[in-house]
């Protein structure tokens, strides 16, 4: 069992991030540790690429979303910790994969669309093979496992198309089938602002989306401002029908405690938001505090932070050569 996962290094982690991903990767540095397997987790800066970064904040975001992960409870002793520039085989595969997949499979990926919108000309080659790099990322270690958000599912399926096809075509079971694991108590955390749309990095309301780096007045601040309805909180799920802010809410509450929602509903049936959002608030602070405490410690030596990479590196890519040269003897590429 191998689980690797990535996040880009493109601003802040936000708590979309942190409980739809990250929660998930720390509970299995845990679980698949104990059965035996292995971790990997890395800072897709060249997945970063796609979305334009000044060179100076490109460095110090992904020091800082490595400090964060750390924060929030990878442990590089543990688990394999390090940025994908630093491993040049998941450039190289890529580019092999690129022979493998199709343009008709590409072109289905919504994530393209959305970030393209209307100016598909204009958008640049990498974000169109994104989901290239993205399926050399994890089948580079022969991954099983791939803790994502379910916006990333699609990117997972493509990977195993990649694979299977792959695999046919060169008539050997080269690569794994690596399968998604999708948070099932926040699979897709919504803005704070509009239940309609994720939380994201890219969304420019500071009050949409709340960073592991928010102080404890933003963080309640944003939750105090959170979009909701006039109407007090149902005693059962069903009664959130059509009312996605509350449900988003309802989520993160039961997310972060580790609870099943229909229990907080239970808890909260029939009181407003104005007594719902501070209990939220709090456990948000409570949450989050302790681990914005231990980034900023880990800020104050940012060059190890950057070692811990290059350490984690190093250990990526003894991993990834033997996998890469097989691959090339397999197309024929070494003679
Ligand atoms: P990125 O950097 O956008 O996000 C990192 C992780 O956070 C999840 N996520 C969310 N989950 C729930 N609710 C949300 N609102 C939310 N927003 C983000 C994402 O699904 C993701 O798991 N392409 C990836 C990075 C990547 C990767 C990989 C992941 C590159 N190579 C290989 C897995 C395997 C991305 O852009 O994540």
């Amino acid at each position: 069992m191998r689980v690797v996962s990535g996040i880009k290094p493109t601003g802040n982690l936000h708590l979309g991030n942190y409980l739809g991903a990250v929660k998930q990767w720390v509970a299995m540095q845990d679980d698949i540790q104990a059965k035996g397997g292995e971790t990997m987790y890395f800072i897709a800066d060249l997945h970063g690429l796609t979305e334009w970064i000044a060179p100076d904040a490109m460095a110090a975001n992904t020091i800082e979303m490595t400090a964060t992960l750390i924060a929030a409870g990878i442990d590089p002793e543990r688990s394999i910790l390090f940025n994908q520039t630093r491993v040049p085989q998941h450039s190289e595969l890529s580019w092999l994969l690129n022979n493998v997949a199709r343009v008709g499979w590409l072109n289905r990926m919504t994530q393209f669309k959305d970030k393209a919108g209307k100016n598909r000309e204009g958008a640049s080659v990498g974000l169109y093979d994104y989901p290239v790099l993205m399926a050399a990322d994890v089948l580079l270690y022969n991954a099983t496992h791939v803790p994502v958000g379910e916006d990333q599912k699609q990117h997972l399926e493509l990977a195993r198309d990649i694979a299977t096809k792959f695999n046919n075509d060169y008539g050997r079971e080269l690569f794994t089938l690596p399968e998604s694991f999708i948070s099932k108590a926040a699979p897709r955390i919504m803005s704070l602002r509009d239940g309609a749309s994720k939380m994201s990095k890219s969304n420019p309301s500071e009050m949409s989306l709340v960073k592991l780096i928010d102080s404890d007045d933003q963080i309640a601040e944003k939750f105090r401002k959170a979009k909701t309805d006039p109407d007090v909180l149902p005693e059962t799920m069903d009664g959130l029908e059509g009312r996605a802010e509350a449900r988003n809410l309802i989520t993160i509450y039961a997310a972060l405690s580790d609870r099943d929602p229909a229990d907080v509903l239970a808890q909260f049936a029939g009181q407003g938001f104005g007594a719902f959002k501070p209990e939220l608030a709090d456990l948000a602070v409570a949450t989050l505090g302790p681990i914005r405490e231990r980034l900023t410690r880990l800020l104050d030596d940012r060059g190890e932070v950057g070692r811990i990479l290059e350490r984690g590196a190093e250990k990526a890519r003894d991993l990834a050569a033997p996998l890469l040269l097989d691959v090339q003897r397999t197309m024929g590429l070494q003679i």
